[in-house]
Parts: C-alpha cells; structure tokens; sequence
C-alpha cells in the first residue's frame, strides 16, 4: 500500500494506480474529458493536471502533471484545486474551445473556470468540433475491435478519420465513438433503411421478421451472431427486441406452466 496525501486528506492506493483514480475512490473530483476507466489513459486533453510534490534525499520537487496518466508515489502530495491549477485548467479550456467552441461540455466546464470561450481564433471555424481527445478511436479498437476510425495528419491538421475513407467494411454501427465523444460531434443518423455513422460509413439495418420494424445494423447482428457464442437460438436475431421478449416471455410460460401443479 502507498500513502500519499491528496487536498490535505491523507489517502491510500496501490502500487501502479494513478492520481486520479485513489482521488475518485476517496470522493476527490477531478474533472477528465480524454479518460474512460475501461480504457487505456492517453493524458491527451490535460484538464485532470493536478499540483504534485515530492521529496526525496531531502529535495522537494513540485510540478503540474495529468493525474489520469500520473502514477502514485509514496509520501506524495498532491493539490487538485490549488490557484495555480485553477488557472492552467482555465487556459486548457480556452485552448479546447478554440476546437470545439459549441461543445457544451466545455461550456459547462468553461464557466465552472471562469474561461473566456472566445479567447483563441477557432480553429476550422469550429466546424470540426473536436479536441482529438481519441476516445471514439481508442473505444472502436480497444472495446469493440473495428478498428474503423483513426487520427490522420499532425498539428491544427491532425482529424479523426476512417482509414483510406472507408469503413465500410469493419464499422458496425454500435455507436460507442458518438456515446463517448465529450464534444458530441459524432452523428449517428438513421435514412430509412439506412444507418449514417458520421458519414464514415452507411450500413443496411435489418427489418423484424414478425413486425417488420428497422432495428438494428445488419453486420453488427452477423457479429454478435458470429463472434459471441450467446447460446441463442440463431433465429432470435432476426426479431427486434420487442418481439424477441414477447417470444421468449412466451417460452418461458408454456415451460414454467409444465411444472405447474396448479
Ligand atoms: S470525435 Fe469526439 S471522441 Fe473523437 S477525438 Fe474528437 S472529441 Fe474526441
Ligand atoms: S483526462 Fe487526463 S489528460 Fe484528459
């Protein structure tokens, strides 16, 4: 067990954990916006910075680090909301905006830090609306293994992009980039018997046998179907969820009902 000392409250946590998760078990916020817990921590957007001191042989060090990134050390000290911390997340947050000014997460966060929205010249007249925190890629690869989108280019260049264009072919349409995106500039659009995933790639949804209602992406049911021994009846897949509830309630009554001693 380390100990270390977080906003004057002296805490515990394990070999390896970072600042910002011992700070979330003990009730510490920290604001992220590129961190997910089931995901490998990029330290990419640097909202989480934190105040950190050591001292070792006598020599104290103090330093401004990403505590989603930050590994935990004995005898440290950290400050999550001294002045100086305050003020590098308010110029963080009016470097953010210039990406993506119509976020409302970072509009939210703007005002919490007293940062000025229109501090910087937009960048791509803010139409892109992201600040390349990588989640939706990191989402796609690490959770669902599409490996549909990446990051392309460098600098005031550098976007989200699906690999030559296309993702036609590994895409399947599950949604996860537009649930994580802290900006919210990740569209999923349905156009009839069609799914639009941020015009990454358009894929055929599949209707319900029994009521003929569009439910669901064609490739992402043949993958469930495919890579997940659910140990479902392969036709259940071809009903919505509605239909496959009432099927199954339905099964499960006439079986229940066998064993009924009424
Ligand atoms: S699209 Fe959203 S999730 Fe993806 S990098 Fe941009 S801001 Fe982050
Ligand atoms: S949340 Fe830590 S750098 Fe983004």
């Amino acid at each position: 067990m380390i100990t270390l000392t977080i906003d004057g409250v002296e805490v515990k946590g394990n070999e390896g954990e970072t600042i910002l998760e011992v700070a979330r078990r003990n009730n510490i916020s920290v604001p992220t916006l590129c961190y997910l817990e089931s995901l490998t921590p990029s330290g990419s957007c640097r909202i989480c910075v934190v105040e950190v001191t050591t001292e070792k042989r006598g020599k104290k060090k103090t330093w401004v680090d990403a505590s989603c990134v930050c590994p935990i050390e004995e005898g440290m000290v950290v400050q999550t909301k001294s002045p100086k911390i305050m003020r590098e997340r308010r110029v963080i947050l009016e470097l953010l905006l210039s990406r993506a000014p119509v976020s409302e997460k970072l509009l939210e966060l703007a005002r919490e830090y007293n940062a000025d929205p229109r501090k910087y010249t937009a960048v791509d007249k803010g139409e892109a609306n992201c600040i390349l925190c990588g989640l939706c890629v990191r989402v796609c690869s690490e959770l669902i293994h599409s490996y549909s989108i990446t990051t392309a280019f460098r600098g005031v260049r550098k976007k989200v992009l699906t690999p030559f264009k296309i993702a036609q072919d590994v895409c399947i349409g599950c949604g996860a980039c537009a649930y994580v995106c802290p900006t919210g500039v990740i569209k999923i659009i349905e156009e009839g018997e069609k799914v639009n995933v941020n015009n990454w790639a358009e894929l055929d949804v599949k209707r319900c046998r029994e009521c003929g209602k569009l439910f669901g992406p064609v490739i992402q049911l043949e993958k469930l179907q495919k890579d997940y021994s659910l140990n479902i009846d392969a036709e259940l897949y071809d009903l919505c969820p509605d239909c496959r509830r009432k099927i199954l309630e339905n099964q499960i009554t006439k079986t229940s009902g066998m064993w009924s001693t009424e």
